[in-house]
């Protein structure tokens, strides 16, 4: 019997968690590199990191049904963190072992996230020659008033060395996006129109745009209050919402995902398979969500608790086990292990909230809770 196209899984994510600073918004699973650490230093850092990955990929699939993996993937995609920290070797190594799993050719869309300040145009060719044929960057703005509270890991000026940068590398400017941002300390709808006419004005096929949370333990958590300025008061922000909408209709674009807008050719397949919900893919690294077997877990968000994750072999066994609801061996899972992958697999909060609401209906995912509730509390 043939698969479900929904079933068939053609979409990969991998998360690359270095930055060279953490900025003072951001929560991802990040780890900062430092500014001024060597780049030898960095890319040690960085293949350490790829021999982890290499090895979660391999642990996966030996766990999953790989006929369900697509003969042909529909699209790959780095995010961050920074992954063009990568240097091309790096890029490589692991586009190597993804062509292992399956075919990338020019019809798959495979997207590399990038920051101002960690590529050139030879590298932008080089990647591209690699098969990488969409760039994601992030500006958040053109305002240097904004930009300097940011606390990005670049300064001002290469942003627009950034941008010249990718056009100068002869990268097909409708497959290129930038993330901005609103709602950002001092601004205003005047400096936002601008940023906005700034960004249409670069010619690019696709733009991403993100309204500021202020994430719990994030230095702009501390500093700032959504009620209080230098924020913009929330309804400016919806007035900027609107007017991101208008003025990007209104150059052809399509609002064809919350966040994103792109041009008819221009939207990213990837954002849209995460939008149809029900599409399972395939992820790895630190902190990557997945939706695998009807199931959706992150793995830990540090690099120690990601690589402990990776080193526990057979966790994802048993992570498979508990899913379909016949673990039977926990009394021979150590504490740390049972730990880890209960965490991983639910999240502390949610199970804390099951548990409060006691009855813990017993879905298939939970299914470990109905026969081990004591056995969650003890490593609670
Ligand atoms: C995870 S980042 C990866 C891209 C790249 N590292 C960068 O920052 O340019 C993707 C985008 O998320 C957005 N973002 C990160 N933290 C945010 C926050 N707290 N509120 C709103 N948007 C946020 C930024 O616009 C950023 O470009
Ligand atoms: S560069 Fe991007 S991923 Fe890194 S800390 Fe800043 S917003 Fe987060």
């Amino acid at each position: 019997m043939s698969m479900g196209a929904s079933k068939r899984l053609s979409n990969i994510y991998l998360h690359i968690p270095f930055c060279n600073l953490k900025c003072n918004y951001c929560d991802f699973p990040v780890h900062a590199l430092g500014l001024q650490t060597p780049k030898d230093q960095k890319n040690t850092m960085i293949d350490t990191y790829l021999d982890y990955l290499e090895k979660e990929m391999d642990r996966t699939l030996e766990k999953i049904d790989t006929q369900r993996i697509s003969e042909q993937l529909d699209t790959v995609y780095f995010g961050g963190g920074t992954p063009s920290l990568m240097s091309t070797q790096q890029l490589e190594r692991v586009l190597n072992k993804i062509r292992k799993i399956s075919n990338i050719n020019q019809n798959t869309e495979v997207t590399v996230e990038m920051d101002p300040g960690t590529f050139d145009r030879v590298k932008l060719r080089e990647y591209r020659d690699l098969g990488v044929n969409r760039v994601s960057m992030g500006v958040q703005t053109f305002n240097k008033g904004e930009f300097k509270k940011l606390g990005r890991g670049h300064d001002y000026k290469q942003i627009m060395i950034a941008l010249d940068e990718i056009v100068a590398s002869g990268f097909d400017l409708n497959q290129v996006s930038i993330d901005l941002m609103m709602g950002i300390p001092y601004q205003t709808l005047v400096t936002y129109r601008s940023n906005l006419e700034k960004a249409l004005q670069m010619g690019f096929g696709h733009l991403s745009f993100y309204i500021l949370t202020l994430e719990q333990g994030t230095p702009f958590h501390k500093l700032y209050n959504y009620d209080f300025s230098p924020l913009p008061h929330q309804d400016l922000v919806a007035d900027m919402y609107q007017l991101t909408h208008d003025l990007l209709t209104a150059s052809s674009f399509d609002h064809y995902e919350i966040s994103n807008y792109g041009k008819p050719n221009s939207h990213s397949r990837h954002n849209s398979m995460y939008w149809l919900g029900d599409r399972e893919y395939l992820s790895f690294g630190c902190g990557a969500a997945n939706f695998l077997d009807g199931v959706r877990f992150a793995r830990p968000k540090t690099l120690k608790g990601y690589y402990r994750y990776v080193d526990e072999i057979g966790l994802l066994d048993k992570v498979i086990k508990i899913q379909k609801g016949i673990l039977r061996d926990q009394k021979n899972l150590s504490r740390s292990l049972m730990q880890n992958l209960i965490r991983s697999v639910l999240g502390r909060s949610t199970l804390v909230d099951l548990i409060m609401k006691s009855q813990l209906q017993v879905k298939e995912r939970v299914f470990l809770l109905a026969i081990t509730q004591s056995a969650i509390l003890w490593v609670l």
